[in-house]
């Protein structure tokens, strides 16, 4: 786990909707790490979650709405001694009624006092009736509540619980613990960037069934959408085909062949600030891709006449304005540096991240990386560790550099 998201204190105010059965889960999943995790329940969100199940499983007291005001001998009020801990908030569920009453500021309720109290983050998670979230009312108050500078999730559509189909479902427990993620983020220093990363494999396809492609899993390209999300950027991930979920506010474009690729940064390239190639581009494609699946039986010897993929990274280095930055990375078996730096002066990169990808240092499929940071004046980092915070450091890198054009 990365080291930022241990150790952490989170709040959870939990209101009186059905999907507060879900609560447990998230608590026992942002344990993990030795995270402290309080609970808030509302008066009604007792009736849909025991207590007792949130005191267990976050081995602390659980605060319920007869506490607020309570004299319980410590040296301050509850609702001040929440707020005061708490490094990050959410509010999951958020019902219509805990939404209105905290557009509105009400101080009255644990819940309502401690989030006027607190000055961490706070990420709002509204789930109801789909008629009850499109009223104008809770619209309104949606509005409000992101003017107060709270972050809103829109629910999402499916079964209701309510028997309806449409908007209202809480998002999933991975939605919810990455924006939390995102909330306790200890850098927000990519706000107003705009982040275009491209990750994992190319498949070219020989015929209907065959492809040519590579080991990558995604995983080191995900990590760098992810951890500039979590640093404030827009993002826009462009992806070959990987079994991954892209984090919540990023945007996906998914792709199969490296010209779908090169089609989608090249539309995607005006927008974007910083350009991160961490894909695994198939260099070549089938001169002829066959319609029918070739018949084993009718070829003894089968010789594949291929053709060059365009050159993404080097089409950006061509194209790209002064204001841009283009990261590249380079999977290398050996002469690890020397190649890296051939590839950086021939596509026009920026930086280049050289990763070993032969022996016991392969950075294809591996949950680490190990890699060395080369730019214009040579090798200027090393970081090793798990891929999120190797790609936390790569945005250190990426960072001060654009600090240093003025972004
Ligand atoms: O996905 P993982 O399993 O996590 O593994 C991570 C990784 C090893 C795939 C990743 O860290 C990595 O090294 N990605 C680049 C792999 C690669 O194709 O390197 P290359 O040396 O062939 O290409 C150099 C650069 O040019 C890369 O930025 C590549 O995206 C880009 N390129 C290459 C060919 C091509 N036709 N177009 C390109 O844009």
């Amino acid at each position: 786990m990365t080291a930022w998201k241990e150790k952490r204190r989170i709040l959870l105010g939990v209101s009186g909707g059905i999907s507060a059965y879900k609560v447990p889960d998230f608590v026992r999943a942002l344990r993990h790490g030795g995270n402290e995790v309080d609970c808030i329940l509302t008066e009604a969100a007792e009736r849909f979650v025991s207590p007792m199940v949130l005191a267990t499983l976050s081995e602390r007291r659980v605060w319920l709405e007869r506490d607020f005001l309570s004299d319980d001998g410590g040296p301050q009020i509850p609702h001040i001694r929440l707020a005061e801990r708490a490094e990050a908030c959410g509010v999951v569920p958020c019902t219509a009624d805990t939404l209105r009453k905290i557009a509105q500021g009400e101080a009255g309720t644990l819940l309502g006092a401690t989030l006027l109290a607190l000055r961490a983050p706070v990420v709002l998670f509204p789930a109801m009736n789909v008629h009850m979230w499109d009223h104008p009312a809770t619209q309104a108050s949606v509005t409000r509540c992101r003017e107060l500078g709270y972050r809103v999730i829109e629910p999402e559509e499916g079964y209701l619980a309510c028997g309806y189909e449409g908007r209202g479902r809480l998002p999933s427990k991975e939605v919810i613990l990455e924006e939390l993620w995102r909330a306790l983020s200890p850098k927000c220093d990519l706000e107003g960037v705009r982040v275009l990363v491209t990750a994992g494999p190319t498949l070219e396809f020989l015929d209907p069934v065959r492809f040519l492609s590579n080991p990558s899993s995604g995983k080191m390209g995900y990590a760098m959408a992810r951890t500039a999300w979590y640093r404030g950027a827009e993002v826009c991930l462009v992806t070959g085909p990987v079994p991954l979920d892209p984090p919540p506010g990023v945007e996906c474009v998914r792709v199969t062949s490296a010209l779908e690729m090169h089609d989608a940064v090249l539309r995607k390239l005006e927008w974007a600030t910083v350009i991160v190639k961490a894909a695994a581009v198939g260099d070549y494609r089938a001169a002829q891709q066959e319609t029918r699946k070739i018949k084993r039986e009718s070829r003894e010897r089968l010789c594949l006449d291929l053709e060059q993929n365009p050159d993404i990274a080097a089409a950006v280095g061509s194209r790209k304005r002064a204001d841009q930055f283009l990261l590249g990375f380079a999977a290398e078996t050996d002469d690890l540096i020397a190649h890296a730096q051939s590839k950086m002066r021939r596509k026009g990169l920026d930086m280049i991240v050289a990763n070993p990808v032969s022996g016991q240092r392969n950075a294809f499929g591996a949950e680490d990386n190990s890699v060395v940071v080369i730019d214009k004046s040579g090798v200027v980092a090393e970081f090793s560790g798990n891929k999120e915070s190797v790609a936390d450091s790569l945005w250190d890198e990426v960072g001060k550099r654009l600090r240093g054009k003025g972004a």
